[in-house]
């Protein structure tokens, strides 16, 4: 058997969301993310028009979560502030105590357990006053959400010294203020993404320059923002416009905001020209994507301490020309993104399977961004409901995934110093509410103690942590408890197992 190791410090984690999480979405002066109106208003954006409301519970249900992070022996869990729970409108004007309790508390037992809290400052949620004041389409968002970053360094940076300012703005940008598919819902093509983008790349550089300035001395803690990106191949390797498609698929995915922040403070080349062309086309005198000033382009560049990658799947690109008259995101990119048929399918259905991709991401990184020390801030996949207990086919994709990062480390000398599960437990899963699993642990969302329970990939999962690697991973944990092979339904009455 070959050995599949990792570094001796290496950071096993699992990640969560607050609104995929929490719940509570009104107790203790807890003030409306805009996830909560978007939720609220029904109109069959969501399935079943379920809502994050109470979700896994985990406000009231902390000690649960702390269990299954215990069990499965985790070196580090990362977790999302509420913005709207600390700071009910969102500004410092007024400071919401038991916000600030609720999160000392998670803080404090992982530490008291050896745990290190990575903490994200937002994940989606933009609390809806903020929101109403033009959200991330306006400037205004930059300096609250830099006084908000400050607020949390003061409060709890004592303690957290892996801090997160912003989950994936490629999918806050491109899908809540261009395509209107998450909240806040805002439809703005052409513009949306790109006004977006460039507010919140400004607001995560300022985020990072209050820490370094004020805290960095003291606290000694570490500051990035977690970028998202599919890996992406030539539909047809030997065409020249399918490989230059790739590339910009690339370019307006990942480089879009890695390039200023870890090289240059500027867009990606290719992306700055496709669009002021296009704009050129509708008769624009300047282009649709902001330009960065000088003064910006140096505020942006070099603000990460590390790179935060969110990793789920792989797309053939083949080039097209997407035919309208009117300007959109979509139109700039001019491609077709398509799943291979032989990669296996998970819940959702955008998340086809393909391990390999991450390997060729992660070379990719250390060449276009300087070999940077990596961490794997979300890898996973979902299960439709019901899910299988015994998900050993999940499992299967886990392992595999795990090889090849161990790869794109022993043999490609890439610095992935850290993995995290996406998801701790099944949640809230965004428009696909609770029907895409993605949990380490099961959740019964039918039961009002919304018990916890581990799939098979827990069990597993906890032996590679012990190990540190995927080594002498024979099958030699121990199912207790109501695991089994029962393929459509699972029996969830009774206790929790344990691993
Ligand atoms: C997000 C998570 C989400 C996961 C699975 C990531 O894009 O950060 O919040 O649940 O993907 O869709």
């Amino acid at each position: 058997m070959e050995n599949y190791t990792f570094p001796a410090s290496f950071a096993w984690g699992a990640a969560t969301a607050a609104y995929q999480i929490e719940g509570g979405w009104d107790a203790d002066g807890k003030g409306p993310s805009v996830w909560d109106t978007f939720t609220h208003q029904g109109g069959d954006r969501v399935f079943k028009n379920q809502t994050g409301d109470v979700a896994c519970g985990s406000y009231t249900l902390w000690e649960e979560d702390l269990k299954c992070i215990k069990q499965l022996g985790l070196t580090h869990y990362r977790f999302s502030l509420s913005w709207s729970r600390l700071l009910p409108d969102g500004t410092t004007g007024f400071i919401n105590q038991k916000g600030i309790e609720y999160y000392n508390k998670v803080i404090n037992s992982l530490l008291e357990n050896n745990i290190s809290p990575v903490v994200t400052l937002y994940h989606f949620d933009m609390p809806q006053a903020v929101e109403d004041l033009g959200g991330w389409r306006s400037e205004k968002t930059v300096d609250i959400f830099e006084k908000y970053a400050q607020f949390c360094y003061e409060t709890f940076g004592d303690r957290v010294k892996l801090w997160i300012t912003i989950n994936e703005p490629y999918i806050v940008a491109r899908f809540a203020y261009e395509e209107g598919i998450l909240a806040p819902a805002k439809k703005h093509p052409g513009y949306g993404a790109y006004e977006a983008g460039h507010n919140m790349l400004r607001a995560h550089a300022k985020a990072w320059h209050n820490y370094n300035t004020n805290f960095k001395k003291q606290q000694n803690g570490a500051v990035s923002i977690a970028l998202c990106s599919d890996w992406a191949e030539p539909f047809n390797p030997s065409s020249a416009a399918d490989k230059e498609a790739t590339n910009r698929y690339l370019a307006f995915y990942l480089d879009w905001f890695a390039k200023p922040v870890f090289i240059d403070g500027d867009y990606p080349v290719s992306m700055k020209l496709k669009i002021s062309e296009n704009s050129k086309k509708e008769g624009l005198k300047t282009s649709r994507l902001p330009e960065l000033t000088e003064e910006e382009k140096a505020l942006i560049k070099g603000t990460a301490d590390f790179f935060c990658l969110n990793y789920y799947t792989s797309r053939k690109i083949k080039h097209c020309t997407v035919a309208s008259e009117d300007p959109s995101f979509i139109c700039d990119l001019s491609l077709e993104e398509i799943k291979d048929p032989d990669w296996p399918q998970c819940a959702p259905e955008w998340l086809a399977v393909v391990p390999w991709g991450l390997r060729k991401l992660l070379k990719y990184i250390k060449k276009t961004f300087n070999n940077p020390v990596i961490y794997i801030t979300e890898n996973g996949f979902g299960q439709n409901d019901p899910p299988l207990l015994e998900d050993t086919q999940r499992w299967k994709f886990f392992e595999e995934t795990l090889r090849e990062v161990s790869k794109a480390i022993n043999i490609d000398g890439v610095n992935v110093q850290g993995y995290f599960v996406w998801s701790l437990m099944d949640n809230f899963e965004w428009i696909y509410g609770n029907n895409a699993r993605f949990g380490l642990f099961h959740v019964d969302f039918d039961q009002a103690t919304l018990p916890r329970t581990p799939y098979l990939s827990a069990l597993k999962y906890s032996n590679v942590v012990k190990r540190n690697g995927l080594e002498g991973q024979a099958d030699n944990y121990v199912i207790k408890g109501p695991i089994t092979s029962n393929k459509n339904k699972i029996p969830l009455k009774g206790s929790q197992t344990q691993i």
